[in-house]
This record gives structure tokens, C-alpha cells and sequence, in this order.
């Protein structure tokens, strides 16, 4: 599988020192259909304006199944679906996340029925993963592809996932995964590969 940066998108920016470094004392961040108001600040409960969405996501609201490699953009195991894209955590500000649907791993289920989505259930039956670190990013990353185009070709899937590296080297058992559930149609025992939005207010 072909490694590069990811097509994840995420721009760091640089914090703004100085007065007005604070602009927003709260932020809405809309995580797996739960709304969660976060004060913005430098104590240790609050959301410092320098933290990632993946260290809150994470450290904050405990979804670890978001991990964090380089920190860096450079290995895809931070990727989460931010309003339906694929999103590097790691290169997103928390403040920059308001008001953004974020899905992570976690959320990726569905969420009346609790059955995982076909993609998670691909993964478990090809043995798509060996130390599992990469696995939730990856496994986004398809999502994301699959759901802006149902039927793939075994290229663009490997051209979606060229920048989630897998150290483990279970490539080929990942594309195996994902493209079982490309010619499933993204159904499997009647669940569709779409994210399940809740209403929010
Ligand atoms: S931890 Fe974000 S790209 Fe590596
Ligand atoms: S399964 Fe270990 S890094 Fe991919």
C-alpha cells in the first residue's frame, strides 16, 4: 500500500498569544451525537486554546480509542470524521472544532441498535489489524470514503488510506476488509454504512 501524508485534511495554527488569546469562554463541540460545552481556559478542567481536538477528545472527554503517533499529521492513527470528512485530530485546534460533528470510532455503531458498523465488523472478520493502533483511523478513513462514493475501486480505497500507516504491516488484509463491504454495497445483515446523525437542537 502506497504510504504519504494523509488526505485527511487539518491545518495547525499558530496560537495567538497576548490579550486577546481568549476569545470564546465556552465552545460547543458535538462529538458522536453528544453536545458537550467546554469552558475554554488554562485550568486543568477547561480546554486550553492550544489543545488538539485529539488530546480532548482523549483527555478530556475520554474517547481513547482516537490515538495519537506522531502528533504531527504525519501517520493517520488521529483520524476522526469531522461533518462527514476525515479529519486529522492532531491538526485541529479545539477551538476550531466548535460546532463541527465530530465522529470518532466510538460513535461509529449504530446507535439504536448498538451493531457495528459493517466496516468495524469487515475488520474483525478479515483480522485486519494485529496491535490495533492504526485500526480506528483507518477504519474512518474508509468511512469517510465510503461514504462520498459507495463502490470504490481497489485503487482509490488504497489511495484514501496512503496516509494511515500501519506498522504491523496488515495492508493487505485491510484492503481485503474494506473492499468486502465495498461489494457488500456498505450493507451487512441490514445496516448501511451511514453515519447515524441524532437531531441537535
Ligand atoms: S497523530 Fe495525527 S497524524 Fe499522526
Ligand atoms: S495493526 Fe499495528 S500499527 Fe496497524
Amino acid at each position: 500500500m502506497r504510504k504519504g501524508r494523509s488526505k485527511a485534511i487539518g491545518v495547525k495554527r499558530p496560537l495567538r498569544k497576548g490579550p486577546n488569546r481568549v476569545e470564546k469562554s465556552t465552545i460547543r463541540l458535538l462529538v458522536n451525537g453528544q453536545e458537550h460545552l467546554l469552558r475554554v481556559g488554562n485550568r486543568p478542567d477547561e480546554v486550553d486554546p492550544s489543545h488538539t481536538l485529539a488530546f480532548t477528545l482523549r483527555e478530556t472527554l475520554g474517547l481513547t480509542g482516537t490515538k495519537i503517533g506522531c502528533d504531527h499529521g504525519a501517520c493517520g492513527a488521529c483520524t476522526v470524521l469531522m461533518d462527514g470528512k476525515a479529519v486529522l485530530s492532531c491538526m485541529i485546534l479545539t477551538v476550531e472544532a466548535e460546532g463541527k460533528e465530530i465522529t470518532t470510532i466510538e460513535g461509529l455503531r449504530n446507535r439504536e441498535t448498538g451493531q457495528l458498523d459493517p466496516l468495524q465488523q469487515a475488520f474483525i472478520d478479515h483480522t485486519a489489524f494485529q496491535c490495533g493502533f492504526c485500526t480506528p483511523g483507518i477504519i474512518l478513513s474508509a468511512k469517510a470514503l465510503l461514504m462520498e462514493k459507495a463502490s470504490p475501486t481497489e485503487q482509490e480505497v488504497k489511495e484514501a488510506l496512503a496516509g494511515n500507516f500501519c506498522r504491523c504491516i496488515s495492508h493487505y488484509h485491510i484492503l481485503d476488509a474494506v473492499m468486502s463491504v465495498v461489494r457488500m454495497g456498505g450493507k451487512r445483515d441490514g445496516t448501511s454504512i451511514s453515519i447515524h446523525r441524532e437531531a441537535h437542537p
